[in-house]
């Protein structure tokens, strides 16, 4: 058994190690991730007012910031049986899921496109075959011209000749498991600098009612304060405009390219290669009409789609054994002699995770839980979304539960939510004609409880988001978060069973263990962002191990 250990693992948010274990034939048979960076921003939010724990709680990741803001303002509103008005949660949601479409393009291209495509290669393309080759996914492909690809490959030539490859050098170019013709190569990579300057305008939609992105100002306890934006027709068509263009990319170039990357890799789907144990979370939520919600809410075990169970959010624990934490305290256990993480022993922690589990059980959470979870439940609106694909592709729903399939469902969830997104805004349009111009639950501060708990479960673009907020005497006294990594990044527990990532991870088969790509491709495929993984419970000497969750 060889022991391989990627530190850190790059194109991710935070600072995550994997250790594998490989057999004489290169196969995974253990692994271990583990969450190397330390936070504690629930300790800064203590003592402090409820109304700022948005503004401190966004600041826990710089990528998630919006997620953060609304689950800590949710929770607080939640512990004071604040409700708010329609018009603020619409605005909410606009907010959210633009932030759902910037966050998976990102994602894609520039975090993990490069786990696919081997940049080296694609300088052998053809122009004018690299046009053809994209018309084979869609009908009307993205920016598709040999004059276009000839601009691409004049600009990677000249990154090449330089001798500095920018954005595209450390990788592992030329390794057995790039399987992209090079015309596929250029076709996706002109797609990443094109993604460059999507990135861009999306943030502009989310600052529309933001004020400004990262870190959102416009969420406040009991509503928001976007009043003038709601009641400008300019901004409201300003957003719009900004997601028909962002839907014209989806369209035509994302799922498309997702469609190319299916079709290339269809036997690693087939054969399950980066599936993890099937069991799956999502709380739902975001309204589209009287009766239906954009994302059901349920519980999957073992892929078992026909009986899914109702989410309980009383099944939720939280576990520190083998995270490096003690009683009321941080126990950083340090590493053994040859740099290797102390993971031999069951009782040997290993990250600074914390390990969720629902009913005892490890989950994943994220684009693929909320596509297999709301299609099975019979979902109206996804369902057309789903069944193109997997038609396309020649697919099965069991095959999304894959690495490759993992992105694949988040781009469907992407073009998705880009369809309906027109529909909220026209809701939002609605709800102000008819002079329901309020954005903020009028409430005197003084006069609400003086102690309180609350809590906000979230569907967020990695996955099922949950704040805790306990206060006392109007102040803040114990805070906890479960972000999605957490979900899927957990650490095992005294039982010893594998979290999302690490059970993805076995079974998986290297070619080269000097280069790991295949360990990079499967932990990528889940959208790392381990700042917001890492979370304490409490600083103050609550029993850690044996906490559980009761509001
Ligand atoms: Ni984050």
């Amino acid at each position: 058994m060889k022991k391989i250990v990627i530190d850190p693992i790059t194109r991710i948010e935070g600072h995550l190690r994997a250790e594998v274990e490989v057999d004489e034939y290169g196969v995974v048979q253990e692994a271990y991730v583990s969450g190397q960076l330390f936070r504690g921003i629930e300790t800064i939010l203590q003592n402090r007012d409820p109304r700022d724990a948005g503004l401190l709680a966004g600041r826990i990741c710089g990528v998630c910031t919006n997620s953060h803001f609304r689950g800590a303002v949710s929770s607080v509103e939640d512990a004071y049986g604040l409700s708010i008005p329609k018009s603020a949660e619409i605005i909410r949601d606009l907010m959210s899921m633009a932030l759902f479409i910037q966050d998976h393009v990102v994602h894609f291209y520039h975090l993990h496109l490069l786990d696919f495509v081997d940049v080296v290669y694609a300088l052998g393309a053809d122009p004018k075959a690299t046009s053809k080759e994209a018309h084979k996914y869609v009908k009307h492909p993205f920016r598709n011209s040999h004059e276009h690809y000839e601009a691409v490959l004049e600009k990677l030539n000249n990154f090449v000749k330089s001798g500095r490859l920018g954005p595209f050098s450390n990788g592992y170019w030329g390794h057995s498991a790039y399987k992209l013709t090079s015309e596929q190569n250029l076709l996706l990579l002109s797609h990443y600098l094109e993604a460059l300057k999507f990135q861009t305008n999306i943030s502009k939609a989310i600052a529309i009612f933001g004020g400004k992105t990262p870190h959102p100002q416009s969420i406040v306890v009991g509503g928001v304060t976007s009043v003038a934006d709601m009641l400008n027709p300019q901004r409201l068509n300003d957003f719009i405009f900004i997601i028909k263009e962002a839907k014209d990319f989806i369209d035509r170039a994302y799922l498309p390219d997702m469609r190319l990357l299916v079709k290339a890799y269809k036997d690693e789907i087939k054969a399950g290669v980066g599936r993890a144990n099937g069991n799956f979370l999502c709380v739902g939520g975001y309204p589209f009409d009287e009766t239906t919600n954009l994302f059901e809410s349920g519980v999957v075990y073992g892929h078992d789609f026909k009986n899914i169970e109702e989410f309980d959010e009383y099944k939720i624990s939280e576990e520190v054994e083998r995270a490096w934490y003690e009683k009321g305290a941080v126990c950083y256990t340090d590493l053994n002699d040859d740099g290797t993480l102390k993971t031999a022993k069951s009782d040997d922690k290993y990250s600074w995770i914390k390990a969720p589990r629902y009913d005892g059980k490890t989950m994943e959470c994220g684009p693929l839980a909320r596509v297999l979870v709301s299609y099975s439940k019979g979902n109206r609106l996804i369902k057309s979304f789903v069944n193109e694909f997997l038609e396309a592709c020649e697919i099965e729903l069991l095959d999304l539960s894959s690495t490759v399939g993992r992105n694949a469902a988040r781009a469907i969830e992407t073009s998705y939510i880009c369809e309906y997104v027109f529909k909220l805004v026209s809701n939002l349009i609605q709800n102000v004609k008819y002079y329901d111009t309020q954005t903020w639950g009028a409430y005197k501060f003084a006069e609400l409880k003086a102690n309180a708990k609350g809590r906000a479960f979230l569907e967020v673009p990695r996955g099922v988001l949950s704040h805790f907020v306990e206060v006392e005497g109007q102040k803040i006294s114990n805070y906890s978060v479960i972000a999605p990594t957490t979900w899927n990044a957990t650490p095992k527990n005294y039982d010893g069973v594998r979290g999302a990532y690490e059970e993805a991870l076995v079974g998986v088969k290297l070619a080269d263990a000097k280069q790991p790509l295949e360990v990079l491709r499967v932990l990528h495929s889940f959208d790392p962002c381990i700042a917001c993984a890492v979370h304490i419970v409490d600083t103050k000497g609550r029993e850690l191990s044996s906490y559980k969750i009761k509001i």
